[in-house]
């Protein structure tokens, strides 16, 4: 009988516990044991792990977060760290890992994988940042964690005839900001991968209210080289007349959390189940993503290090639909 583990690491994202649950009752389907890591990488260090039954893992589809909890480990970096942990799984006859993360993540996956460990990954980001998958587990909720915001900003904003910025996660992806300018029809975005200055940005709000809008939504990815603290400091600095009072918001961290919507805790479900038909198809050293609507493993060494970019062509038509 085998015996696998499974970890998350990195920041959590809605749809993780999907992930976990399709891994450990796929593993257990195939008569395997399965063992979850508390704490990510630190916990595989610490030997932090626990048997999983079905049960460890009912009642979890629905809920944010990750039952397993996560962390950034600076101690896994070092090799020392990274065969503490193989020696720890080794010893309770452990011989497959499944990483449910992001690209920090899985670096570490590939490291084992090329220490010689049977590991595979699982795409899992709210930052849409990773090579290996068109969408990872985590996007569509934070995406429509930063519409709902919007919308309610569009509101207070047209009340007072005033133009807000929000500022949304993504690391140095413009993914999630430019999809959330879209969705939430916004009349410019600030990206880390095409830079938009101050000045296209008060030339943005003035247009609108020039064309008769009573409201200005401009969002920003934190990324961008004119986040939202440039921002603050450049407009107040420079006092433009924009037409309208302007405003701020920083969505933070609330973009992570909260139930997972349909489509991450389908999306947790495909890929996690992938990850241990892959193990039993003996793959290691790739990530399961989804593909064109089609289950995929992509070898992590392509994947590690990238920031996958946004669309050009999805940029172009954000500024024209702006009027
Ligand atoms: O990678 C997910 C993410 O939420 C990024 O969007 C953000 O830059 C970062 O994590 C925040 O990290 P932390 O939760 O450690 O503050």
């Amino acid at each position: 009988m085998r015996k696998i583990a499974v970890l998350t690491s990195g920041g959590d994202a809605p749809g993780m516990n999907a992930a976990i649950r399709a891994v450990t009752r796929t593993a257990l389907g195939n008569n395997w044991e399965v063992f979850g890591v508390r704490r990510g990488y630190a916990g595989l260090m610490d030997d932090d792990l626990e048997q999983f039954t079905a049960r460890s893992v009912g009642g979890i589809i629905q809920q944010g977060g990750t039952i397993l909890g996560s962390a950034r480990s600076a101690d896994f970096h070092g090799m020392p760290g990274r065969e503490k942990a193989i020696a720890n799984l080794t010893r309770r006859g452990i011989d497959g890992l499944v990483v449910i993360g992001g690209n920090g993540s899985q670096a570490g996956a590939n490291a084992f994988s090329e220490m010689g460990f049977q590991v595979i990954g699982v795409a899992s980001t709210i930052d849409n940042d990773l090579v290996g998958s068109d969408i990872t587990i985590g996007v569509d909720t934070a995406l429509n964690i930063a519409l709902e915001n919007i919308d309610r900003l569009k509101t207070t904003a047209s009340s007072h005839r005033r133009a807000f910025f929000i500022e949304v996660m993504g690391r140095n992806c413009g993914y999630l900001a430019l999809m959330a300018a879209i969705g939430g029809g916004a009349e410019i975005v600030s990206l880390p991968e095409i830079e938009t200055t101050p000045e296209q940005i008060a030339f943005a709000v003035q247009q609108a209210y020039a064309s008769g809008k009573s409201h200005a939504i401009i969002v920003v990815a934190e990324g961008a080289k004119y986040n939202a603290e440039a921002l603050v400091k450049f407009f107040k600095e420079n006092g433009a007349n924009l037409g309208f009072d302007l405003r701020g918001s920083t969505l933070g961290h609330i973009q992570r959390g909260g139930a997972p919507t349909a489509y991450d805790r389908v999306l947790g479900t495909r890929l996690g189940y992938g990850a241990v038909v892959g193990l039993a198809e003996g793959r290691s050293g790739v990530v399961t993503g989804m593909i064109q609507g089609t289950l995929t493993y992509t070898a992590l060494k392509d994947v590690v290090g990238i920031t996958k970019s946004v669309d050009p062509v999805l940029f172009e038509m954000a500024r024209v639909l702006n009027r």
